[in-house]
């Protein structure tokens, strides 16, 4: 999910770029070549097909998977968004990253891996969405109010969390990304046809 009512999100272009950034002399020592690399992984964009896939669970927390977490953090924090999941950036793993801090509050990454809905509440909340699948489109969504779900964490350690509020919706938004469902999935037929085809359109447009 994006950030709300933010500037729209820089344009994404090419495949996987290298940002490399020198840390600052301190001192007269000639500086050492210490270069610190971060990749912003390409953002799939609606109707694209692979958003539709069922994501795969993640069976070892390997060097790829680590490597897939930071990229995916540094191409949330860019787009800037609030929650993206891997299949977002192409790979069908059910890996979802999230911050839900606030601009002036310290950054709070959190993983949740192979993520499982255990409970959802009979009470429900509006909030309304975005996806960064779908830039610049916002809509209300009436969801369970209040979610339990089980999730490895980073680390590969069981966890069980309860969650309300923009934290409940945010974890479903983004389950529902590994199941290859989008929150345009939850409107009325009439609106998700009318901005379907206005992102097919663009996509036929920027092919051209
Ligand atoms: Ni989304």
């Amino acid at each position: 999910m994006p950030w709300q009512a933010g500037p729209p999100p820089p344009a994404l272009g090419g495949t996987a770029r290298a940002v490399a950034t020198p840390l600052p002399r301190i001192d007269r020592v000639p500086a050492t070549a210490y270069i610190a690399t971060m990749a912003l992984r390409d953002i799939l964009i609606l109707p694209d097909k692979r958003l539709r896939q069922v994501s795969e669970p993640v069976k070892k927390i390997d060097a790829g998977i680590r490597k897939l977490i930071e990229d995916m953090f540094e191409t949330m924090y860019e787009a800037p968004g609030i929650g993206l999941a891997a299949i977002q950036v192409g790979t069908p793993k059910r890996i979802i990253t999230m911050d839900l801090a606030k601009k002036e509050e310290p950054k709070n990454p959190q993983v949740f891996i192979n993520p499982e809905i255990l409970w959802t509440s009979e009470e429900k909340a509006t909030y309304e969405e975005g996806c960064l699948s779908i830039p610049e489109y916002y809509s209300d969504v009436e969801r369970p109010a209040q979610v339990r779900v089980k999730y490895l964490d980073r680390e590969g350690e069981p966890r069980e969390i309860e969650a309300n509020g923009l934290f409940a919706t945010c974890l479903q938004h983004e389950i529902d990304h590994l199941n290859g469902i989008l929150f345009i999935d939850h409107l009325s037929k009439l609106k998700r046809d009318r901005v379907l085809k206005k992102f097919t359109k663009a996509a036929r447009r920027a092919a051209e």
